[in-house]
């Protein structure tokens, strides 16, 4: 009954071992900064070594003004990849784990609203 479950799948070229995958979901674990904390990176290594497939991130912020929250990871400074570095490197521990990284452009949505 649940062999597609437990099956792979392929993702443009990245295989997938089972179809078990973490929805992005906002954590608010990041500094304030966007820098990663021990907590962001237990987080996603416990769904890891609970045999989830593919993991996929709650939204980054690649500019500051794209931010819609709190404690949102960012991604545009040299600081902020280097600490978040630690989040894959927790979640490739795991059994070909796969993790993938989302992206929040809210900056370019409210401009086309307007
Ligand atoms: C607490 C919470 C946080 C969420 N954060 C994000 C997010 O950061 N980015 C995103 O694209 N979706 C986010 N979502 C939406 C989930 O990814 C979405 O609910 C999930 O894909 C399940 O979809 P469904 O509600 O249509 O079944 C969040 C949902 C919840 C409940």
């Amino acid at each position: 009954m649940f062999e597609s479950l437990f099956s792979p799948l392929q993702i443009n070229g990245i295989t997938v071992k089972n179809r078990l995958l973490v929805p992005a979901m906002v954590t608010n674990f990041a500094t304030e900064e966007g820098l990663c904390t021990p907590k962001l990176a237990s987080y996603h290594e416990a769904k890891a070594k609970g045999g989830w497939g593919l993991i996929i991130t709650e939204d980054y912020a690649v500019a500051p003004e794209g931010r819609g929250f709190r404690g949102v990871p960012g991604l545009w400074t040299d600081e902020q990849m280097e600490s978040h570095k630690a989040i894959p490197e927790a979640v490739h521990k795991y059994d070909g784990a796969k993790i993938f990284a989302s992206y929040q452009l809210l900056m370019y949505l409210w401009e086309i609203r307007m």
